[in-house]
């Protein structure tokens, strides 16, 4: 071990809920297509939850599959972190009752919020922690249930966002496999390009706030299109850089998934071949931080991912936000 401690995923999981909602739906209550969904956007249905159905229900789900992917049991976890844009209260925290219902009493427990890139700040930290030694056995998990902030009334935004969960357990891996490099950054000069303007202490929720739809997603997707094409990129180079990489020894790469033009046009920039790239975009829509953590599970569970290849994970997202790492991956529980 070099006397340096190495952290990797040791097990995965996700949720996704039943209830599917097609393009041909949402010509049901909206002026759109499913042909101008699917070329705009490569989205063909994603999954809702119902009306009772809260994060913190398919961040346990999720959790308790890693959990037993990784054969571990919850009083084995001492650290829950959740990503998550989609609390199902203020306050307590999404990850303490993902703590309660696992039963992992001896976690602590605190959620992040990174949007869309809040699967990976969650992975660069658990990944710091675990490699400092001041955590052993940490679940982060992505959750978003964002349907319940998603305006049902405007097409250019409800279309693209789904519900899901996913989760890894970050623990002690053999030198040379697990996190080789993560990257995370912000730019929050473009905050207002991506937000739910109010519920918080800006302006709190009032019969006025909600009259004006303010609880509601606001995007402006054109801008965040330009910023996602370039930050992909660049976070995936940054983060190969970082680990004395390049481009040419990515074996899989596994983007956010928030449009096919946007992956496609950052995959041409990366010169990478398409059969490298995972797309679940098709079936899920964008489903903010769990995209990638559902993704890595997908390609872990299909045996995609092959031992010793270099995965390259790469999010954007509302902040504005981005993340990246590059994994060496072996198989679940075969360390
Ligand atoms: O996870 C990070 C979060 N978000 C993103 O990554 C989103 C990034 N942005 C995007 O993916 C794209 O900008 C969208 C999919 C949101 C929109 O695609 P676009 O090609 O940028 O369309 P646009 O906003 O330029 O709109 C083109 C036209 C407009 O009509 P006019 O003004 O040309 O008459 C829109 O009103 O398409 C219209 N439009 C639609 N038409 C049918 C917008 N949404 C729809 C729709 N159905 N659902």
């Amino acid at each position: 071990m070099n006397g340096h401690r190495n952290a990797g995923i040791i097990g995965t999981g996700s949720c996704l809920p039943d209830k599917v909602m097609t393009n041909k739906d949402f010509e049901k209550i909206v002026d759109t297509t499913d042909e101008w969904i699917r070329t705009r956007t490569g989205i063909s249905e994603r999954r809702i939850t119902d009306g009772n159905t809260a994060t913190s229900d398919l961040a346990t789900i999720a959790a308790l599959k890693a959990l037993e992917n990784a054969d571990l049991s919850p009083e084995e976890i001492d650290l829950i972190i959740v990503a998550t844009v989609t609390p199902d209260v203020m306050f307590p925290s999404t990850a303490c009752i993902v703590q309660k219902n696992i039963g992992a009493v001896n976690a602590a427990a605190f959620d992040l919020e990174a949007a869309c890139a809040g699967f990976l700040y969650g992975l660069s930290i658990a990944d710091s922690l675990v490699k400092a030694g001041s955590f052993r056995k940490i679940l982060v998990i992505g959750a978003e249930t964002l349907s319940k902030i998603v305006d049902f009334s405007d097409r250019n935004t409800c279309v693209i966002f789904g519900d899901g969960a996913g989760a890894a357990v970050i623990s002690e891996v053999p030198e040379g496999y697990g996190v080789l490099s993560t990257y995370i950054g912000a730019d929050g000069r473009d905050g207002h390009l991506l937000t739910v303007p109010a519920g918080g202490s800006r302006i709190p929720s009032s019969i006025e706030s909600v009259k004006k739809r303010l609880h509601y997603i606001k995007m402006d997707g054109k801008e965040v299109f330009k910023f996602a094409v370039k930050i992909m990129g660049d976070a995936a180079e940054k983060v190969l850089e970082k680990c004395g990489l390049t481009k040419e020894d990515i074996d899989y790469l596994i983007p956010h998934q928030a449009n096919i033009r946007i992956i496609d046009a950052s995959v041409k920039r990366l010169k990478i071949s398409n059969d490298k790239v995972y797309i679940n975009l098709e079936r899920y829509g964008n489903m903010s931080s769990a995209s990638v953590a559902i993704a890595i599970d997908e390609t872990s569970r299909k045996g995609i991912l092959k031992d010793g290849d270099t995965v390259v994970l790469v999010g954007f997202g509302g902040g504005l936000t981005w993340g990246s790492a590059v994994l060496k991956w072996k198989s679940i529980g075969r360390y």
